[in-house]
């Protein structure tokens, strides 16, 4: 089956077909204000937090069909008192349609529908200055005589405490009440709270029509005591609605608006508004705004001029079409969206509170959107900090309402109450951000560790360079057997819990990395003794992994408490590991020889045409030495699954030996758009990284799960334009490295950097995969293969050999 199309002009992606394999779906806003929107309107919306302050009902587990959220609901007066009722959003009435079309596009999705002569085009979006989710609803009479036609746009409200909505059938509906403010034009603007809330923050829903009656309350508005359907609203049968004010039970927002006459070929435009405010009054003024269509256009072109910016910092032409479009457009996108929602609210990951904001995740989240805004990964970084405690271990998440930190589920199963590698990643994030933006000053901000004494204060501040030594110092105070940092609870690999005194090579690998940065930090502010110390540090932990776990072939993964190897040719499950491979590449602790082997290894036992798989063989049958991995059949996420946040990791290693078609090759085969094709086997959306892709172990093979929040988008970002394109940020400058196929002749990079613009174009007359014979900066040649720190347009010109 086919169910869309990239519109590469329009930066879309077109669904054309309604019924995808699982809901598809969009982002508007950020986590200060917006959600997701599914592909038949449907939408998760909150304020700040999805677990603490949700605003619309929208369950994922319902079946597809099932309405989510809000709906639009169109009504024909067919003879008198009877009615033709459909949906433009297919969902929740599922007539047939002449058309349906999706576009997905950037920050807003736009759904376009015709049924009985009547042309729809819903375009769903969050002005850049607002927090009102707006729909720009047109609705146009294609037939040849005038029509009679009512418009409902409705909305379901949650509780805003979104795990009570589940939880507490009783409480919740008796807290929840709804008020009808009739306005001047007869527009009507109906507010919506929980009674707890009333005086603090109330969710209102509003258009920009009169409005002839509305109903807040579902079970009058389904009808029959709810044996009425969402499909067939029996409410919607009588020409008006109840104008009830609910003062409990499941709230709605429904709005009716009559158009008396439409004209053939006439267009009407509905615009309603979705929003949350502390004080009705003082949001009257934007209300006004947005219920202005040249308020809405202005807006929208805001949120394109946006993306024009946030994008225009980085674009590439290549040889490879499909790239160009991850590159460009959508890769660059879900990097916007995992900074923004981490692993927190998806269709996947459904944002009750069990997880937050996550420490390792948010910090590469920062890595992959630092070239695009580097002031917001800067303020990441700052939070993450925050909840890092004194001894340079790493709070595992937090909730970015409250800033409440956790463990994660090592605070509720495990023994030990940390992941080994958390605090770790902020060296890797915090030194992106200062090479990509020279804001040296970063390291001096003082910022408080979490710890707080009896009474709520902080006990210790520090400045961000002490925090990245405190992390340093947890690792090199926390080592097992082998001298190789304990496991912890976990290591990025959360699922695999091994009892205390288990070793991970992956830390020791992340913490090689890490002393890198540093000691390349150390060497630009000129403090040669910290790094001669680092540079020791760093040669005592590569000597110590290189002399233990080293199996023959390929690297180990891990000791377990008695030093027995896992991910070891004596193992009979997870012989082998994709991370036990690519890190000692990315550490340098792989001596050349052992990095090819190791890397040589993963394609001959780990690689597939859908990805390569985390580990093989999977283990089958729970382990509680094992831990949470076991609890998966084998070719599944962690448990020998295609997890795809690794990839990226191996496609780097593969630069960084010279190997630029492997790298490409690995790079294209996890393509999201390339599975256009083959979507009822991926069935996720085409558009975006998903996280797992059941494995060759797994009879369904290939079927994609866990889109849109994954550390695949800012590593795949990165294995693109940082390591096969070559363009890297540095202290002294743009750094133009390319490792690319042989194939390839050329190539063009238009990146800012700083306060310039580089044009970058990369010649290979030669036809090799790395090296830079020269470069010429606005036609001049210079020394090297870094391109100064400017102002202004420059044009560099590179050339492979
Ligand atoms: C998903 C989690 O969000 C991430 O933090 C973790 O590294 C991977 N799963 C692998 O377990």
């Amino acid at each position: 089956m086919e169910y869309g199309y990239f519109d590469d002009q329009n930066r879309e992606y077109v669904i054309t077909n309604p019924k995808t394999p699982v809901k598809w779906i969009n982002y508007v806003g950020t986590l200060a204000f917006g959600g997701i929107v599914d592909h038949t309107g449907g939408a998760l919306i909150c304020r700040n937090d999805p677990a603490l302050n949700r605003i619309t009902k929208y369950i994922p587990q319902l079946p597809s069909s099932s309405f989510k959220g809000t709906t639009l609901y169109l009504r024909l007066k067919e003879a008198e008192g009877q009615y033709r009722i459909f949906s433009p959003y297919f969902v929740p009435t599922l007539d047939a349609y002449d058309r349906y079309e999706c576009r997905v596009g950037l920050g807003y999705t736009r759904i376009c529908h015709e049924f009985a002569g009547i042309r729809t085009e819903a375009t769903i979006f969050m002005p850049m200055s607002a927090e009102q989710v707006v729909r720009d609803i047109r609705i146009t009479n294609t037939t040849g005589d005038p029509v009679c036609l009512d418009v409902i746009p409705v909305v379901e409200y949650t509780h805003p405490d979104a795990l009570k909505q589940f939880t507490n059938a009783d409480w919740v509906p008796q807290t929840m009440q709804s008020k009808a403010l009739r306005q001047p034009g007869d527009e009507v603007i109906l507010i919506q709270y929980p009674f707890m809330n009333r005086d603090r923050q109330v969710n209102f829903f509003t258009s920009n029509w009169p409005v002839s009656s509305f109903e807040t309350d579902r079970a009058r508005f389904l009808g029959d005591n709810e044996y009425g359907t969402w499909a067939q609203p029996l409410a919607l049968q009588q020409p008006e609605l109840g104008d009830y004010e609910a003062l409990r039970g499941d709230n709605i927002a429904a709005l009716m608006h009559h158009l008396d006459e439409v004209h053939p070929g006439e267009t009407a435009r509905l615009i309603t508004q979705l929003g949350q405010t502390g004080n009705i009054v003082e949001a009257l003024p934007s209300i006004e705004r947005y219920r202005d269509p040249a308020q809405v256009d202005a807006a929208l072109d805001e949120l394109a001029a946006f993306w024009d910016v946030y994008l225009g910092r980085l674009q590439v032409q290549t040889p490879s079409a499909s790239m160009d479009r991850m590159v460009n457009v959508y890769n660059a996108r879900q990097c916007h969206t995992t900074l923004n929602w981490s692993r927190y609210l998806s269709l996947y990951q459904l944002g009750l509170g069990a997880r937050g904001i996550g420490f390792r995740d948010s910090s590469q989240d920062a890595m992959g959107i630092v070239s695009s805004m580097p002031g917001t990964s800067k303020a990441m970084i700052q939070k993450l900090l925050h909840v890092q405690r004194r001894d340079g271990s790493a709070y595992h998440q937090f909730n970015p309402l409250s800033m409440v930190a956790s463990e994660g589920d090592a605070g509720e199963e495990g023994e030990i109450k940390y992941y080994s590698d958390d605090h770790l990643w902020a060296v890797l994030a915090t030194c992106a951000y200062l090479k990509e933006t020279g804001d040296l000053t970063f390291l001096d901000e003082v910022i408080p560790y979490y710890d707080q004494d009896g009474e709520d204060q902080t006990i210790e501040s520090g400045t961000v360079l002490d925090h990245l030594w405190r992390g340093l110092e947890f690792t090199t105070s926390h080592l097992g057997q082998h001298g190789l940092p304990l496991a912890g609870f976990a290591d990025w690999n959360d699922s695999t819990n091994l009892p205390p005194g288990a070793e991970s090579l992956f830390t020791a690998n992340l913490y090689g990395v890490a002393l890198r940065e540093l000691i390349e930090l150390a060497w630009h502010l000129d403090n040669e003794a910290l790094a001669a110390r680092l540079e020791e540090d760093y040669r005592a932990m590569r000597d110590r992994v290189n002399e233990c776990a080293w199996d023959g072939e390929w690297y180990v993964r891990y000791f377990d408490p008695r030093g027995e190897p896992l991910g070891s040719v004596r193992c009979e499950h997870g012989q082998i590991y994709t991370n036990g491979q690519s890190w000692p590449v990315l550490s340098g602790f792989a001596p050349p020889e052992r990095a090819l082997c190791a890397l040589d290894a993963v394609r001959e036992h780990l690689n597939t045409p859908n990805g390569i798989k985390l580990s093989t063989p999977g283990f089958n049958g729970f382990d509680p030495e094992k831990g949470g991995v076991t609890t998966y059949p084998p070719g599944t996420k962690e448990n020998g699954g295609i997890f795809l946040h690794a990839n990226p990791w191996v496609m780097i290693a593969e630069t960084m030996v010279g190997r630029g078609g492997q790298a490409f090759e690995y790079y294209d085969q996890i393509n999201p758009a390339a599975k256009n094709d083959v979507i009822d086997e991926f069935e996720c959306e085409p558009y975006a990284y998903p996280q797992n892709i059941l494995a060759d172990e797994h009879p369904q093979f290939g079927l994609a799960r866990n889109s849109w929040l994954s550390g695949t988008a800012s590593w795949c970002y990165q294995a693109a334009t940082k390591y096969i394109l070559g363009i890297r940020p540095t202290y002294e400058g743009l750094c133009i490295d390319p490792c690319i196929p042989t194939g390839w002749d050329r190539f063009q990079v238009r990146r800012v950097f700083r306060d310039a613009v580089y044009e970058i174009e990369v010649l290979n007359p030669d036809g090799v995969s790395k090296g830079v014979r020269s470069v010429s900066l606005d036609g001049t040649p210079i020394e090297g293969n870094v391109a100064p720190v400017l102002v202004g347009t420059h044009q560099i010109r590179v050339v492979m050999g």
